[in-house]
């Protein structure tokens, strides 16, 4: 059994917790694209960890993979290693795997990252963490893979070689050359072992996992409208995050994925630029912010903040192929009287039901909404559909009838048993 679950919107759908309760049913969790730009928290007891590269379902005692398709820091990897030991878990190789076809993030990734944003005219409000640079690198075939770590004299040859070929650019950028070459160069000494360590066929894995009838299951990073081929460029990132990416990404076939669920948040947000048609801004916008502690894992930037887009959510749908979507933090939308939901947009004079291809036309829509009756309880402690008030039953009923997909789950707080499973899965 082989399932996926991803973010249908821009990320920080609330992936994390979905994707720790499906884990108890699984044997593998798996990561397939991105790498430290994600990031999700864990609460261990009293110890609230922030994770961006190994899966959340550490807690739960899982093989954790991270697939070839990943760009991986070695730095992050020691330091989320490190930060689990505090908490009384120690990671080791049978429970931790990366591919060694992976990506490794460089120092010169992330610096040119960090310059590239600096100067550019239209900043692409990238996290700064190399993963634009590294996916590059891998596209022009000039990457330092995890499997380099194996051999010393080749991961110096291949650094020396790349950075022949970046030397001017990071010289023309402002960038201390010199510096990052020694820094780059240094990985090998500092992380071969634990790259080496940690080093597996993620494919393989995969493969003799199914044939033995055991579970795997997918886990996106960032959200559907982030994917760098059909989410809103340019501001997306630089791989793909639909769900079919598990494909390429962790060297399995269409037929191997037997579901696709969905993670959508009841309202929608979005951290850095580009279009977002249902933004709100002033007090409406700063409640749902509030409210939903909407601030980045990661950076802490504030997360631009909107009402439920289902145009967009009908195009989630398609692109990843969903059998089902477990709606979340819709406690965060007690208290309001009014609730809207865009279902339609408004461009040119002409009403749209679908997005409209380009990002650029996107930009200059206007969302047609129909307002529902709000509700003032607490649904905190629901544990049932028949536990929320009508007004929030209406509305998933509602949001389900919209996109022609079966809300299975709904989410109404961080804990586990905050979670209402409304259909079986
Ligand atoms: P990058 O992935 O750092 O290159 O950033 C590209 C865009 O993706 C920026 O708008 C980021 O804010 C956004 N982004 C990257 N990772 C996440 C995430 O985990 N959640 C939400 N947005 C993200």
């Amino acid at each position: 059994m082989f399932r996926t679950i991803t973010g249908s919107q821009f990320g920080d759908e609330g992936k994390g917790k979905l994707v720790d309760w499906l884990s108890e049913d699984a044997d593998i969790v798996v990561r397939f694209q991105g790498g430290d730009n994600a990031g999700h928290t864990v609460k261990v007891e009293e110890t609230t960890l922030k994770l961006s590269l190994i899966p959340s379902a550490v807690l739960n005692d899982k093989r954790l993979l991270l697939g070839a398709g990943m760009s991986v820091n070695p730095g992050k990897v020691e330091e989320e290693i490190e930060e689990l030991k505090k908490t009384g878990r120690t990671i080791t190789p049978e429970m931790l795997g990366i591919d060694l076809n992976a990506s490794v993030i460089m120092p010169y990734h992330i610096k040119m990252d960090e310059l590239v944003e600096e100067q550019r005219e239209n900043s692409i409000g990238t996290t700064k963490r190399g993963i634009g640079n590294a996916y590059q690198d891998k596209a022009s075939r000039d990457e330092i893979r995890v499997s380099d770590f194996r051999d010393e004299e080749r991961f110096r040859s291949k650094v020396e070689e790349i950075l022949s070929k970046k030397e001017e650019r990071i010289k023309e950028l402002g960038g201390d050359f010199e510096d990052l070459k020694q820094k780059s160069l240094s990985y090998i000494q500092k992380y071969s072992d634990l790259m080496t360590e940690y080093s597996t066929d993620v494919s393989r894995e995969i493969h003799e996992a199914l044939e033995e009838g055991r579970k795997v299951l997918a886990e996106g990073a960032q959200g559907t409208f982030l994917d760098v081929l059909n989410g809103t460029h340019k501001y997306v990132t630089s791989s793909h995050t639909t769900a079919g990416a598990v494909c390429p990404y962790l060297g399995i076939g269409p037929s191997h994925v037997d579901s696709a669920a969905g993670v959508m948040k009841a309202y929608i947000t979005r951290v850095g630029k580009g279009p977002l048609p249902t933004e709100l801004g002033g007090e409406t916008g700063e409640t749902l912010r509030e409210k939903g502690g909407e601030f980045g894992t990661n950076t802490g930037r504030p997360r631009r903040c909107g009402w439920l887009d289902l145009i967009l959510g009908k195009k989630a749908v398609n692109l990843n192929g969903y059998d089902w979507i477990a709606l979340t933090k819709l406690d965060v939308l007690s208290g309001f009287e009014e609730i809207k939901i865009c279902t339609a947009y408004k461009k040119d004079g002409e009403k749209l039901v679908y997005p409209p291809a380009t990002s650029e036309d996107l930009e200059n829509v206007e969302p047609i909404y129909e307002t529902v009756e709000g509700w003032d309880e607490d649904i905190t402690d629901a544990e049932s559909m028949e536990d929320l008030p009508e007004n929030a039953r209406k509305y998933v009923e509602k949001v389900e009838k919209t996109l022609g997909t079966e809300i299975k789950v709904v989410s109404v707080g961080p804990k586990r048993s905050q979670t209402i499973i409304r259909k079986e899965l």
